[in-house]
C-alpha cells in the first residue's frame, strides 16, 4: 500500500521501504512502550490515548493528595482523598466512596500509599505528608498494605462504567524482612474483583531512594514500580467507535 510521508513534499513511498516504526504506524499498529522513563503524567496520557474504548472522562483519582500527577492537564479530574488537607472534591474513604454516583466514570486512578507511617522519625515527616504513608502495615496486617485493595476494588467496579479503565500505580516493598508483592496481590484482587488485568508497564526513575539509616543492603533497591491496567469488563480488546 503506498503511503504519504511527511517530509516527502507527498513524495508517495510504498510502505515496505519505511523503518518498521513507521511502517507499524502506518499500519495502524503503534504500541505503547511496556518500560516507562517520564513522568506519571505523562504516562497517564500515554495510557488515556491508547487503552479507552469508551470516553475516559469524567476520571477519578481516588488517592489525589497533591495532584500531581495531573499538572498542566485540562482532563475533567474528580479528585478524592481521605485527608482533608488536599481540599478535594470528595474528601472520603476510597473503599467506601460514600454519596460516588455508580457508573458515573470512565477511569479511575489509584495510586495508593506503598509504605507505612515512617514511625517517629522526624527527618521523614515531610515523606508521610508528601506520600501519604499514613495507613498502618504491621504485624495484623500481614506487614503489607494489600488490605486497603478489596474493599477500594469493589467500589472502583461500582463507580466505573461498564468497560471502563482502573489505572493503578503499585509499588512492592521491603517490611519486616520480606519482600511484600503488592503487585501480585493487586492483579489477584482485581482479577477477584471482576476486573480484566490487561497489561503491566514498569516505571522507572533514574535514582534510588537511600537512606543514612540504612546499614547493610539485603535486597535490591527499587527503582520501579507498576502500572497496572484493569478494565471494568471481559476483554482487552480495543475497539474504536463513536463510544470513544
Ligand atoms: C501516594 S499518595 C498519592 C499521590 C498522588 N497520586 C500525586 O501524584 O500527588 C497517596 C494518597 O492516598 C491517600 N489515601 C490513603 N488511603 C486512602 C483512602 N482509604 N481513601 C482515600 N485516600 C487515601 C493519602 O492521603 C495520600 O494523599
Amino acid at each position: 500500500m503506498p503511503i504519504k510521508t511527511p517530509s516527502s513534499r507527498q513524495r508517495t513511498l510504498p510502505i515496505e521501504t519505511l523503518a518498521p516504526r513507521k511502517r507499524a504506524k502506518a499500519n495502524g499498529y503503534e504500541p505503547i512502550s511496556s518500560v516507562w522513563e517520564k513522568s506519571d503524567g505523562e504516562l497517564i496520557e500515554a495510557m488515556l490515548d491508547f487503552y479507552p474504548t469508551i470516553k475516559p472522562e469524567p476520571i477519578l483519582d481516588a488517592t489525589y493528595n497533591a495532584g500531581r500527577m495531573w499538572k498542566g492537564s485540562k482532563r475533567d479530574v474528580w479528585s478524592m482523598d481521605v485527608d482533608p488537607q488536599y481540599n478535594t472534591m470528595i474528601v472520603g474513604d476510597n473503599r467506601e466512596m460514600i454519596g460516588v454516583p455508580s457508573e458515573k466514570f470512565g477511569v479511575v486512578v489509584f495510586d495508593p500509599p506503598h509504605v507505612g507511617p515512617q514511625g517517629r522519625d522526624k527527618s521523614v515527616k515531610r515523606f508521610d505528608i508528601d506520600f501519604g504513608a499514613t495507613m498502618e502495615c504491621g504485624k495484623e496486617h500481614g506487614w503489607s498494605l494489600s488490605y486497603l485493595y478489596p474493599p477500594f476494588l469493589k467500589q472502583a467496579k461500582r463507580v466505573l462504567k461498564p468497560e471502563g479503565l482502573l489505572l493503578a500505580k503499585i509499588t512492592d516493598m521491603v517490611n519486616s524482612h520480606r519482600s511484600r508483592w503488592a503487585h501480585c496481590d493487586f492483579m489477584r484482587m482485581a482479577e477477584e474483583a471482576g476486573f480484566t488485568v490487561c497489561d503491566l508497564i514498569v516505571k522507572i526513575r533514574t535514582g534510588p531512594m537511600l537512606s543514612t539509616k540504612w546499614k547493610m543492603a539485603h535486597h535490591a533497591r527499587k527503582r520501579h514500580c507498576f502500572w497496572i491496567i484493569c478494565r471494568n469488563g471481559d476483554s482487552c480488546e480495543r475497539f474504536t467507535d463513536s463510544r470513544r
